[in-house]
């Protein structure tokens, strides 16, 4: 708790984004770049954008990797669970944000602070997880971000559930300035992608590296990260340097049906 405490609304080290792996490397996969310039381009223009697409498919990842390069001092980042209220936003704003004392009790009053706050600087708020947010939760943000005096871009990353509440609302789409939809990892680039992500693949037999994205991983980061991880565990306990068959069909026997 007192870490979550301390690191709430901050940028996370690259080393924190990756799932359970250790020496895992950053992909510049072209969904990692093309996130970076749609960043560039919504803090260009203060505007919002919504990052969409299945869990594990790197959303967080390139969000975070693009804005720690781009506004490393000026995010702030939220990840609100199980559908948050106006009410709910509100405080993870007040903690992200580290204003000081008690949160305001009368909203009209919160409000009035939260605008007043976000009007001193430029910020960029992500709004991680977004695909709890209600429909309300979606047009809080708006409010805050049609004001005439909040200086801020907003970015959305949240399941395709978050795509879909935004697109059904024209009040909400019509205010996204760009839509990113996250995809399974290309099969013709599996190999690539897969051997920049660890050194454990590097020395793999590359028809292997297909059959698992096939198999078992299908084209999902997590997948691969979850699957790297018992890799290296499996080689570490058994002395083997080289991923084989049957190492990854010890690991298949403990990720069941992925
Ligand atoms: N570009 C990348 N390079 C290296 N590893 C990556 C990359 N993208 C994702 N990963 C790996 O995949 C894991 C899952 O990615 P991430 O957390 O970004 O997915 P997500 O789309 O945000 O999922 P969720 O919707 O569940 O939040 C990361 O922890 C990391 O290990
Ligand atoms: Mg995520």
């Amino acid at each position: 708790m007192a870490k979550t405490d301390l690191s709430y609304g901050r940028l996370p080290a690259e080393h924190e984004d990756h799932f359970l792996v250790k020496a895992a490397q950053l992909v510049g996969t072209d969904a990692l770049l093309t996130t970076r310039d749609n960043i560039e381009m919504v803090i260009a223009a203060k505007a919002m954008m919504c990052a969409y697409g299945p869990s594990g498919y790197g959303k967080t990842m390139a969000v975070n990797s693009a804005l720690r390069a781009l506004a490393p001092k000026t995010t702030y980042r939220l990840e609100l669970r199980g559908g948050p209220t106006p009410r709910d936003i509100r405080h993870g704003l007040f903690h992200a944000l580290r204003l000081p004392g008690e949160p305001p009790r009368r909203p009209i009053e919160f409000d009035t602070l939260l605008k007043e706050v976000l009007a001193e600087q430029f910020r960029v708020l992500v709004c991680d997880e977004a695909q709890w947010m209600s429909r309300t939760g979606f047009e809080y943000w708006r409010h805050l971000w049609d004001d005439r005096n909040t200086d801020i871009a907003i970015i959305f990353a949240g399941g395709d559930n978050c795509y879909k509440v935004l697109r059904r609302e024209p009040m909400l789409a019509s205010r996204i300035f760009i839509w990113q939809e996250f995809t399974r990892i290309p099969k013709t680039e599996i190999r690539p992608v897969v051997q920049a992500f660890h050194p454990i693949w590097a020395t793999c037999d590359l028809e292997l590296i297909d059959a698992i994205d096939a198999e078992a991983a299908h084209g999902s980061f997590r997948n691969w990260a979850s699957i790297t991880a018992l890799l290296q565990e499996g080689m570490a306990s058994t002395g083997t340097e080289h991923v084989n068959e049957e190492l990854v069909h010890w690991v298949y026997s403990k990720i069941g049906g992925m």
